[in-house]
């Protein structure tokens, strides 16, 4: 296709929300406007947006977008429960997953849309990839704050909440040391660890665990008891919620939806039972997808929004923007989903944490 015919874009935002999705929108909808004169139109709570009745699509104007880049959350809404490939619907009194994709086909055609920006993480990027598999003109943008798509060097949103996960240990820091306490902080990362080992390293923490390295209960009061006897009474224990001990499992919270948490509490709970030392816990939570994107974030999201808009409109479709070292590229979003990129437990990052000192409780 020339870049002519791409005249009418829709743009959607699907999983977990994260800092910096507003600063995509706001340069997509200039690029494709001021650049290619396109007509852009939001879609509203991802996919959903697309099978619901009423007013989920609306024209997105330079008006819309003014003030933007600076706001954490999505303009457009977001789920992450509305795959149209299985989607939620009451049948008799149950609930049941129906196939919802070719009600999403079909409306995108009435829109007469020339092709769809999906900006979101690898469940919204794999929907993406079936509908494209269908002949709908997709462009993607990878979206995550844990940082664990594979095929980009870093996702916008990743930079924010490492910086507000720092800020917490950087205050328990202060009441750990006042209290001469174990302060254990629960921070996000289902898979990948990417998230607690950047703040541990920029926060000075003690213990680091994460999903990539299985902990031992022992191992981590063993370094909290080392640091009492070298006159260091207070500890510092940064854990992703996707933490696991050796030979056991994620903590859930709600097992059947999936929801991490508890792994704090958990190793707390080991920390005072094995070393007597008086431990507390916080739950960063959601606190790390919300806020102002850092600097970095609002840069890297404004380079995606406007190359994805290049990409439509050069009629690249199937395609994920993505950063690759300094560059932004792009790639197939098939070969951007379905493997996660997890921290190497071997690398280098992990070596300079250990040579600084952090034990990973293995
Ligand atoms: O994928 C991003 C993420 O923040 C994960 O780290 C976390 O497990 C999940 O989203 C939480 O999602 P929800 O908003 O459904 O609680």
């Amino acid at each position: 296709m020339s870049e002519k015919n791409i005249k009418r874009i829709g743009m959607l935002t699907g999983g977990g929300d994260c800092p910096g999705l507003n600063a995509v929108i706001r340069a997509t909808v200039k690029t494709a406007i001021s650049e290619f004169g396109m007509t852009v139109f939001g879609i509203k709570d991802g996919f959903e947006g697309l099978i619901r009745d009423g007013d989920c699509v609306y024209e997105l104007t330079p008006a819309h977008v003014r003030g933007l880049l600076p706001r954490g959350g999505t303009i457009l809404g977001t789920t992450n429960r509305g795959n149209p490939f299985s989607f939620p619907a009451q049948r008799n009194g149950r609930t049941v997953a129906v196939d919802k994709s070719r009600t999403v086909m079909n409306r995108f055609k009435a829109l007469g849309l020339d092709a769809l920006v999906v900006i979101g993480g690898d469940g919204s990027l794999s929907i993406a990839h079936q509908f494209a598999e269908r002949g709908m003109p997709v462009v993607g943008v990878p979206k995550t704050i844990d940082n664990d798509l594979s095929a980009t060097d870093y996702t916008f949103g990743f930079n924010t909440a490492v910086r507000t996960a720092t800020e917490a240990i950087d205050k328990l820091h202060t009441t750990a040391e006042s209290h001469h306490r174990a302060m254990v902080i629960e921070v996000m990362g289902r898979d990948a660890g990417w998230i607690a080992l950047s703040a541990g390293l920029a926060g000075g923490a003690d213990v680091i665990l994460i999903p990539e390295i299985p902990y031992r209960a022992a191992s981590i009061c063993a370094k909290v008891r080392a640091r009492a006897q070298a006159g260091c009474d207070f500890s510092i224990v940064v854990a992703a919620e996707g933490a696991k001990p050796l030979r056991g499992r994620s903590v859930y919270l709600d097992a059947k939806r999936k929801r991490l948490g508890g792994v704090g509490e958990k190793v707390a709970a080991d920390i005072t039972k094995h070393s007597g030392h008086e431990t507390r816990v916080t739950v960063l939570g959601h606190l790390q997808r919300g806020g102002s994107p850092s600097a970095f974030d609002r840069i890297l999201a404004s380079r995606f929004g406007a190359a994805a808009a290049r990409l439509a409109a050069r009629g690249e479709f199937g395609r994920m923007v993505c950063l690759q070292g300094a560059d932004i590229a792009s790639v197939p979003i098939a070969e951007a989903i379905g493997k996660l990129k997890t921290v190497p437990p071997h690398g280098e990052l992990v070596q300079t944490a250990r040579d600084l000192g952090i034990s990973f409780g293995d």
